[in-house]
């Protein structure tokens, strides 16, 4: 069915649709009567739940950053079967992203281009939609990032103020310092900005724990494009902090091997998410896992379009893994199939 309706969702404006589909989401979330109206006509198979940094995930699959950016469709987007929805990218202050268009299909290649820039209505609002009730043992984390004005030398000001306001209210923190679209954000990766930023952010969720007796998870979202050298410094600066986890990949800029310089202007700028990034977020998560002999748990998301392809993450050192692309070309059945299925 979700075949059939694709090819003419796909002759309209990516981010239309997307904005679109999660308007009826929101709707859904926004009337806890109608959720449960529509809550008692599915039916979910018994999945084995999952401990994992501490939380009880009801089953490995979850929604990658970028989809449900306010928190404002996570309700209605758990009825698909999701065992835990990462919200955001949120930042401080509301902010527009980049002009429009700026998701693009690349259907031939099963991808999404975008470059986005983090629009959103900032993290206040967001707040106002954490509130309030929660899908029974759905795991919302909340991903956060720096404003695009903020420079990479006061980023950890944006990071910090981001877990006092988010931390009451969500599972899990992810810090965001991997999407390619925000300028400067991918150095604070480098062992000079990331070694500040964990220690502050792990001292503050320490502090916090020990005042409201709630641990929140902090996790780091990584990159695809880094060299195993970095990726050896970052772990270093990961298990001396004692950062509970890492999510990895976020999109790519580099473009499959049979694009050339005739590709559309819009294959070039942007990060690139779906099938060709799969076989690298693997060699990453398979890295991570040796360098940690499996003692950091891993999120895999990167290019998951098939039950096989979620096993061979987990079978990589991931513990739960997180779908974006994949959902959008094969629809809600690949979450459902995965799930029943790991
Ligand atoms: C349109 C779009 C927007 C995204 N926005 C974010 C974001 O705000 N923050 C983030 O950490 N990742 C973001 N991502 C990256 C995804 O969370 C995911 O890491 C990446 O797409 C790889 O997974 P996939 O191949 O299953 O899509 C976005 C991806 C897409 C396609």
């Amino acid at each position: 069915m979700y075949q059939r309706i694709r090819k003419p969702l796909f002759a309209i404006d990516a981010e239309f649709i997307h904005d679109l589909a999660l308007s009826i989401f929101h709707v859904i979330s926004k009337y806890p009567k109608l959720y449960k109206l529509i809550r008692t006509k599915i039916s979910f198979r018994n999945s084995s739940k999952i401990n994992v940094f501490g939380l009880e995930f009801p089953n490995r699959v979850g929604l990658a950053a970028g989809f449900d950016k306010n928190g404002e469709a996570y309700r209605g987007l758990s009825l698909i079967g999701f065992g835990h929805i990462e919200i955001g990218t949120v930042t401080l202050l509301p902010q527009s992203g980049n002009p429009k268009p700026r998701i693009f299909r690349v259907p031939r290649a099963n991808a999404l281009i975008n470059r986005m820039g983090f629009p959103g209505k900032g993290c206040d609002y967001v707040l106002k939609q954490l509130t309030g009730w929660r899908p029974d043992g759905l795991i919302v984390g909340v991903n956060i990032g720096k404003n695009k004005n903020t420079p990479n030398e006061s980023a950890v000001e944006d990071y910090l103020s981001l877990f006092n306001k988010l931390a009451p209210i969500s599972d899990y923190l992810a810090i965001n310092v991997s999407s390619p679209n925000t300028i400067g954000l991918r150095r604070l990766q480098e062992r000079r900005f990331l070694e500040g930023l964990a220690r502050k952010m792990t001292k503050r969720r320490d502090e916090f724990a020990r005042k409201k007796g709630k641990k929140v998870p902090l996790l780091l979202k990584i990159s695809p494009d880094l060299s195993d050298a970095m990726i050896y410094d970052l772990i270093d600066v990961v298990e001396s902090n004692n950062i509970d986890g890492i999510i990895a990949t976020n999109t790519t800029i580099n473009r499959p091997q049979d694009a050339n310089d005739s590709m559309p202007r819009t294959w070039k700028e942007g990060g690139m998410s779906g099938k060709p990034l799969f076989e690298r977020s693997l060699r990453v998560i398979s890295f991570i896992n040796k360098l940690t002999n499996g003692h950091v748990p891993v999120i895999g998301v990167g290019g998951i379009f098939s039950v096989d392809d979620a096993k061979r993450m987990i079978d990589s050192g991931a513990n739960l893994v997180q779908i974006y692309t994949g959902f959008v070309y094969q629809g809600p059945i690949l979450v459902r199939e995965i799930i029943d299925n790991l």
